[in-house]
């Protein structure tokens, strides 16, 4: 057992939990559900360990995420900013805290919700089809999903964030983007001691390298917007034209950071997710079938109709809890908390662990059956089902990255057959702070 940080000892009551700090980290980066229902099992929820980045008490109980996000947010900051700003920069959402980290979500969640979302349907439809028959030219007997996903979801937020009339500054960001999210090993986020400089060949130089070259480009499309005075609905022309409550524009700096932060937070994640979910529909043949009834009984393909279709829709909600990308969510406390019998320090992090909330057998019976119809029989608490965090943190892009799911997959199920080629089955990967599929998901597309 571990036991409570030495100066804290006359105000801190810690839970048990495994010990050492390498160990435990490779374990949570190599298998973050096997390692942490392994330590519920031994030690309780919720249970104290301390990895690379910093002591955590990590909980996938209900009662005690209920307990987490009921607290006023200023209470909490970011979690391993040490190891997360040197890598994002100071201003990206992702490790902004307080009034400032309300501000900027204030202001940009709109512009990826309601009807500003829906502008963009049906150029997710067209993007969708456009790469599907790339692929297929390159290579028509062998497609691989996950590439095929990336290329979609990718030229999806690039074109949904810089319109569409650069195609070549669209072009070498696309590349730019892709060569960032390679770059991200998983070192780099679960520990600052891999931030370390090698000639330009450490995982880290590597990353700033590709960081610096999407910047520029971010920098050349801020710069000729500046110049230009079209009417646009892009989310670049709404960050320029956008000011906050106090009347003031954001400064270049603040659109440059929340420009990188959406390339960043917004592709791999969905592109992922659209994978996953094309190998859980086509591993059963009646999820497969009900799918397609379903979609074929459409009037058309309007992005409106396929977004609201319900079993498409529970598919995708399947998929994003039986392979939640971010397995567990994390804060840091400023000041002490209660929880679930235990008194945690100021200073401690909470892992809200998504994966365990998502395997209860008592809130999800057969919990590793990919089973669509549980999101139709009944609805399930926002601390039972969490692929987008919650909170004052919660994904601010859920809603757009729901509707593209939808209206992507709507469309490329009513026009094309699937068949996976490989049958071994595929289990979830660590990619950087997300957890992917272990294998690209080759497929065969052919015509309906
Ligand atoms: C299926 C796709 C996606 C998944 C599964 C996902 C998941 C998540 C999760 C788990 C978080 C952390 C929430 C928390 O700490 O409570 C997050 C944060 C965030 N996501 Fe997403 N995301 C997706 C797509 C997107 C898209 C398309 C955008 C577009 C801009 C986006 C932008 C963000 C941003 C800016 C944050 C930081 C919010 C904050 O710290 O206040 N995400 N996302």
């Amino acid at each position: 057992m571990t036991s409570a940080p030495a100066d804290r000892l006359d105000e801190t009551r810690l839970p048990p939990g495994p010990r050492g700090k390498w160990g435990t980290t490779l374990q949570l980066i190599r298998n973050p559900r096997v390692a942490l229902e392994r330590w519920v099992k031994q030690f309780g929820d919720p249970f104290y360990f301390c990895p690379l980045n910093g002591p955590v008490v990590v909980t996938g109980r209900e009662d005690l995420l209920r307990v987490i996000h009921g607290q006023d947010p200023s209470i909490y900051e970011p979690f391993a900013s040490q190891t997360t700003v040197p890598l994002l920069g100071p201003g990206s959402m992702l490790v902004l805290s307080g009034d400032r980290h309300k501000r900027e979500r204030r202001l940009t969640s709109p512009m990826f919700q309601g009807e500003r979302m829906k502008v963009y349907g049906g150029l997710m439809q067209e993007i969708a089809i456009e790469c599907l028959l790339q692929h297929l030219e390159r290579s028509p007997e062998r497609v691989l999903t996950a590439d095929l996903m990336q290329d979609i979801s990718l030229r999806i937020i690039i074109r949904a964030i810089f319109g569409g009339d650069d195609p070549q500054l669209a072009q070498r960001m696309f590349v730019a983007s892709k060569v960032l999210a390679g770059r991200a090993n998983p070192l780099l986020f679960f520990t600052p001691r891999s931030h370390f400089s090698c000639w330009g060949w450490s995982p880290r130089d590597r990353w700033l390298k590709a960081k610096r070259q999407l910047c520029d480009l971010l920098d050349i499309a801020i710069e000729a917007r500046s110049r230009d005075s079209q009417p646009r609905v892009d989310i670049l022309a709404m960050l320029c034209q956008a000011t906050y409550e106090d009347g003031q524009p954001m400064s270049r700096g603040d659109i440059h950071a929340e420009l990188l932060t959406f390339l960043f937070a917004g592709h791999e994640t969905t592109a992922l997710s659209l994978t996953w979910a094309i190998y859980h529909i086509h591993r059963d043949v009646r999820v497969q079938q009900t799918l397609r009834d379903q979609l074929d009984a459409l009037p058309d393909e309007s992005p409106t109709g396929l977004a609201e279709a319900d079993y498409l829709k529970a598919t995708i909600q399947e998929t994003l809890r039986i392979n939640p990308l971010v397995t567990e969510t994390l804060r840091k406390l400023r000041e002490p908390l209660d929880l679930g019998g235990y008194r945690l320090p100021g200073g401690m992090g909470l892992a809200l662990a998504t994966v365990l909330a998502h395997y209860n057998p008592e809130t999800y019976p057969e919990p590793d059956v990919f089973r669509p119809e549980r999101f139709l029989e009944r609805s399930f608490s926002p601390f039972q089902y969490m692929p987008f965090g919650g909170g004052h943190r919660r994904c601010i892009g859920a809603a757009f990255a729901s509707y593209e799911m939808a209206v992507v997959l709507g469309v490329l199920l009513r026009r094309y057959n699937f068949q996976l080629l490989d049958p071994r089955p595929v289990v979830p990967t660590r990619r950087s702070v997300t957890m992917g599929p272990s294998s690209p998901v080759p497929v065969k597309i052919s015509p309906r």
